[in-house]
């Protein structure tokens, strides 16, 4: 009697352990094709200095490939790379914080990011991340860089020592380099302790930089 019982009670765990699995499955399924249309449905339409698709789903696919799951995005605008980078996120159990100066860029960003359904991914900062970055302790396995060009080596610098060994610092627009992207792309390229590769599968290419 005491065995059927005792059976009967590791069933019942079985079965509640297995149902609670189907329907975490399913919430991430669910969140996945709400982000999906949501980009899909705004693809080409993003006007205010947003990454193009292809460069996002980059972004996305490198932070799933290493399961990274602190993550920093320098410069939100209105939120698609964000949106990319908090769903690979949302994958690995991450979250991200993003700085934004232009606080009407931001305001739309926030709504972007809800309307994709993943607000809880995203810590929005609305600040000049000249100062911020250096202020926040980090420490970070995943940086995307992409607001004022001018500064990149300045943000690289700051960033160095709070990203993790196997991170990744990542830069946009670097196809065509000048300025301040020049001396950034040189200085971390010429660095022992880490390896750079640029993406050009878009016309603006980014550079990847892990931390050895
Ligand atoms: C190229 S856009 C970012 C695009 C965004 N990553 C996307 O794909 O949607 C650069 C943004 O950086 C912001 N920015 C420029 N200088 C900044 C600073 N010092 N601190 C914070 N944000 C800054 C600009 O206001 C602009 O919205």
């Amino acid at each position: 009697m005491k065995s059927i019982s005792l059976l009967m009670v590791l069933t019942y765990l079985i079965c509640s352990s297995l149902n609670a699995h189907a329907q975490q499955k399913s919430a991430q399924q669910q969140l996945d094709e709400r982000v999906q249309k949501f980009l899909n449905d705004k693809r080409n339409t993003w006007q205010d200095l947003n990454v193009p698709y292809e460069d996002g789903k980059i972004l996305h696919d490198l932070i799933l490939q290493k399961k990274y799951t602190n993550a920093l995005e320098i410069g939100t605008s209105t939120g698609h790379s964000t949106i990319w980078i908090a769903w690979a996120l949302s994958k690995t159990g991450g979250k991200l914080i993003t700085i934004e100066i232009d606080g009407h860029r931001q305001k739309q960003a926030i709504q972007n990011v809800r309307d994709a359904g993943l607000s809880e991914y995203v810590d929005f900062r609305l600040a000049d991340a000249h100062q911020l970055v250096k202020e926040l302790p980090g420490p970070f396995d995943f940086v995307f860089s992409d607001a004022d060009k001018d500064w990149y080596p300045q943000y690289f610098k700051d960033l160095d020592p709070k990203l993790i060994r196997g991170g990744c610092f990542t830069a946009h627009n670097v196809r065509n380099p000048y300025g301040g992207i020049r001396e950034f792309l040189d200085y971390v390229k010429q660095l022992p302790g880490y390896t750079t590769t640029i993406n050009n599968a878009s016309r603006a290419g980014i550079s990847i930089s892990y931390k050895k």
